[in-house]
């Protein structure tokens, strides 16, 4: 891995290294208020995709040596609880169409990362880093994504690990308008895309050296 691949918070500082049951109590304490604002705010608890999303990119963030300190983990845990909170605010008739979205519909939809970034600010707990990863969720490394185009590593690395892990996420789960696919299915998805829609150094370690593990007992945060 390049040497100047380094955290957002902290790039000058070694990895974090919490034994597994701080790491866990750090985890929970801040699934727990996280998932106590969004049902504050939204009326509604975290969802299973929400708490898979952070489940994931916390793996992945320990996989590539990301997680230097509580900060990262809490930031990770709150924007992944929290990256689709906008989507409480767009028409659920939208959000659940068991069928190709329209170009308008589509536009709809691609409101959501704002709305939802404009609605996370209001808590004064969570800081500018979570923030941009609710923001810039769907950018793409190419540089195709919504809502700014934003491009290769101007995209947030925060952002940029919520990607990968909401997309395989979503491929793997029933959607109103198809069936899930199979986790290889899914994973040789993200490969093809590397370097696409994904940060192509970020996809090598989810693809080899998370999901190979991420059904088994014991790996970090099972
Ligand atoms: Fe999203």
């Amino acid at each position: 891995m390049s040497s100047n691949w380094a955290s957002w918070n902290n790039p000058g500082n070694g990895v974090w290294k919490a034994d597994s049951s701080t790491l866990d109590l750090t985890v929970e304490a801040n699934f727990q208020e996280a998932s106590a604002w969004v049902t504050a705010v939204v009326g509604r608890p975290c969802e299973g995709h929400e708490r898979r999303v952070a489940e994931l990119t916390l793996k992945l963030a320990i996989a590539a040596d990301l997680i230097h300190n509580e900060r990262d983990v809490r930031q990770i845990v709150w924007a992944g609880l929290l990256h689709d909170i906008g989507k409480a605010a767009i028409d659920p008739r939208i959000l659940n169409k068991p069928a190709a979205l329209t170009p308008a519909e589509f536009d709809v939809i691609q409101q959501h990362p704002g709305l939802g970034y404009r609605l996370a600010r209001t808590a004064p707990q969570i800081d500018d880093e979570t923030l941009d990863g609710i923001l810039y969720h769907h950018e793409r490394w190419d540089g195709e994504g919504y809502p700014m185009g934003l491009i290769g590593e101007s995209i947030p690395l925060l952002a940029r690990l919520l990607k990968v892990t909401d997309v395989y996420d979503a491929l793997v789960s029933d959607r109103p308008y198809r069936a899930a696919w199979t986790a290889d299915e899914a994973a040789t998805y993200l490969l093809q895309h590397s370097g696409m829609a994904f940060d192509p150094r970020l996809i090598q370690i989810f693809a080899y050296r998370v999901l190979p593990f991420h059904q088994q007992q014991g790996f970090p945060l099972d």
